[in-house]
C-alpha cells in the first residue's frame, strides 16, 4: 500500500491506509494501547483495539521513538471527542497492523517538551534527535522558506546566484581567519572565508552586475549567543549603484518576508527609520540601536538603518584602522581628504548597517573601485607598498582592467531567522551548531589528526601550555 502523509489523513476519512513514522507517544492501557504517531508533516492519534490480536502485541513491545509502518483505518472522531484547531483533532487512527522499522534506545530527552530546557551539551551530542521536535522542525523549515523566498525574488530581480572558493586567501575583515594547510605546497595555507567580499567585487569586475549567494562564512573569533563560528550570509552586491539603490532593494526584500511568511508579525516603521552614527551613540549609545516602542511583544520587529560610520578608528597601539570594510568608498564629499590622507579620524564612509530590535543583522556600503583611492586606505592603515601589492595587487590590478562603480551588502541569515522566530540565540536556527566553546559535541570535532596526516601536510602541532 502507497504512504499516506500524516498531516494528508483527513481527506482520507474512512479508508485504510498506510503511514510510516516515528512514535511520539504510547499509552498502554491494558485491553487498548494508544499511540500518537509523528511524520514530518504532522501528528495522529492512534488506537489499537483489543480485536486486532497482533497489533495489540507489537504495540505492546514498542517504545517511543520507534520507527514504524502502520496500517488503520482513518475513523471520524464522535463530535464530543473533537479537538478544536488541532491538525487531525477530528481524526484517529483504528491500527490494524505494525511493522517495526527501526527500534530506539531510551532517548536521551524528551522531545515532547521544549527542547531549550534541555542542557544544551546533550542537545547536540544528539542533535538528529533534537530536530525531531516541533520546534526545531519549524525553524528548520522556516529557514528553508525564507532562504527560498530571497532566492526567487532575487531571481526575478535579475540577480543571478554565483559560487564563490571556500578555500581562498585571508580576507582581512577585522577577525582571525581558519586555515587550511596546502599539502602541495609545502609551509603554505588557504584560508576560509571571512565573508566572499573580495570574490563578490571581482564579480563585478567580471560583467555580473547583480550577484547573490546563500554564503557560508567562517571567522575564529569568540562565540556569543548571536555568533558562530561557521555562520551564514545572504550576500550581495550591484553594480552602477549608489547607496540609495541597495538600502530600496533591501528594505523591499525584508518586508516581502516578514509580510508573506510571517503575517502574524508587524513592522514598526515603514520605511524603516535612519540614524547616523553619532545619532545612534548620542541617543542610544548604540550602534545597532533597539527603537521597539514595546519590548514586550515578541511581534514586534524595528528595524532601522545606520549610516555615516567614520571609516577609520585608532587601534590601541595609536595606528589606524578601518571600522567596517576597508573597501568601502568614502562619502563622496571626503574623498578629497582620503587622496590627501588628511582629516582622517573625520571621514565618514558609504557604510549602511541593518539593525533589527538591537541586533545588527546586516552591513554593507558603495565600494572604492579607484585603485589610487583604494591604496590610499591601505596606506593610512600603515601597510608598505610590498603588502599591500602581496596582499591586495589582485584587486587594484582588477580595479584598473574594468571595474563599474558598485556596492552590496551582507546580512547574517542566522540572526534575522533567531529574531524572525523568536529563538533566544542563533544556535537554534543553526541545524548543526557549535557550542558556545566552538565545539560540535556529536561529531566529536575539532579532533587530533594523525600523525601521517600532519607529516602528508608538512605541519607539525605544538601545544601551548595553558
Ligand atoms: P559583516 O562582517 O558586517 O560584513 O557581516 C555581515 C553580517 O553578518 C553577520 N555576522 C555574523 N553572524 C553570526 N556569526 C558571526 N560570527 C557573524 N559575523 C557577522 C552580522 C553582520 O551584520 N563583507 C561584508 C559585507 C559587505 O560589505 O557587503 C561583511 O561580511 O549580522
Amino acid at each position: 500500500m502507497n504512504r499516506t502523509y500524516i498531516g494528508d489523513l483527513s481527506s482520507h476519512a474512512g479508508e485504510t491506509v498506510c503511514i510510516k513514522g516515528w512514535v511520539a507517544v504510547r499509552r498502554d492501557q491494558g485491553k487498548m494501547v494508544f499511540m500518537d504517531l509523528r511524520d514530518k508533516s504532522g501528528l495522529i492519534q492512534g488506537v489499537v483495539l483489543p480485536n486486532h490480536m497482533e497489533a495489540i502485541e507489537a504495540a505492546k513491545e514498542i517504545r517511543t521513538e520507534w520507527v514504524v509502518a502502520i496500517t488503520g483505518i482513518v475513523n471520524k472522531r464522535p463530535e464530543k471527542n473533537i479537538k478544536a484547531g488541532v491538525v487531525n483533532g477530528d481524526i484517529e487512527l483504528e491500527i490494524t497492523g505494525i511493522e517495526v522499522l527501526n527500534k530506539s534506545e531510551t532517548p536521551p530527552f524528551d522531545i515532547g517538551s521544549d527542547t531549550r530546557e534541555i542542557n544544551e551539551e546533550i542537545r547536540l551530542t544528539h542533535r538528529y534527535v533534537d530536530l525531531r521536535s516541533d520546534r526545531m522542525q519549524k525553524n528548520l523549515r522556516a529557514r528553508h522558506k525564507v532562504i527560498k523566498l530571497i532566492r526567487d525574488e532575487l531571481d526575478a530581480d535579475g540577480f543571478i546566484e554565483v559560487e564563490t572558493p571556500i578555500l581562498t586567501k585571508s580576507t582581512p575583515e577585522g577577525s582571525r581567519d581558519y586555515v587550511v594547510p596546502a599539502r602541495l605546497y609545502p609551509g603554505q595555507f588557504y584560508a576560509l572565508p571571512q565573508s566572499p567580499q573580495q570574490y563578490k567585487q571581482l564579480l563585478m569586475t567580471a560583467g555580473v552586475e547583480k550577484y547573490f549567494q546563500i554564503a557560508r562564512c567562517m571567522r575564529d573569533e569568540d562565540t556569543r549567543g548571536d555568533r558562530q563560528p561557521e555562520f551564514t550570509q545572504l550576500d550581495l552586491e550591484m553594480s552602477f549603484v549608489e547607496q540609495e539603490d541597495v538600502i530600496a532593494l533591501n528594505e523591499k526584500l525584508l518586508i516581502k518576508i516578514v509580510e508573506t511568511l510571517y503575517p502574524e508579525k508587524k513592522i514598526q516603521q515603514i520605511p524603516f527609520p535612519r540614524l547616523s552614527y553619532t545619532e545612534a551613540m548620542e541617543k542610544y549609545n548604540s550602534d545597532k540601536p533597539d527603537l521597539r516602542e514595546n519590548k514586550e511583544d515578541s511581534n514586534l520587529l524595528a528595524f532601522c538603518w545606520v549610516v555615516e560610520f567614520p571609516f577609520f578608528e585608532k587601534t590601541d597601539t595609536g595606528a589606524w584602522t578601518f571600522t567596517h570594510n576597508p573597501f568601502s568608498r568614502p562619502k563622496p564629499e571626503h574623498v578629497e581628504w582620503l587622496m590627501n590622507k588628511e582629516n582622517i579620524g573625520d571621514i565618514l564612509t558609504t557604510q549602511y548597517d541593518v539593525a533589527l530590535n538591537g541586533f545588527e543583522i546586516g552591513g554593507g556600503s558603495i565600494r572604492n573601485h579607484d585603485p589610487e583611492a583604494l591604496k590610499k586606505v591601505f596606506e593610512i592603515m600603515g601597510h608598505t607598498p610590498e603588502a599591500i601589492e602581496r596582499n591586495f595587487g589582485h584587486m587594484l590590478k582588477a580595479f584598473g582592467l574594468g571595474t563599474p562603480p558598485h556596492g552590496g551588502i551582507a546580512w547574517g541569515l542566522d540572526r534575522l531567522l533567531m529574531l524572525l522566530q523568536n529563538e533566544p540565540n542563533i544556535r537554534e536556527v543553526i541545524p548543526f551548531a557549535k557550542t558556545g566553546e566552538g565545539r560540535d559535541p556529536m561529531m566529536q570535532s575539532p579532533a587530533e589528526i594523525s600523525v601521517e596526516q600532519m607529516l602528508e601536510l608538512n605541519i607539525t602541532s605544538i601545544k601551548k601550555k595553558m
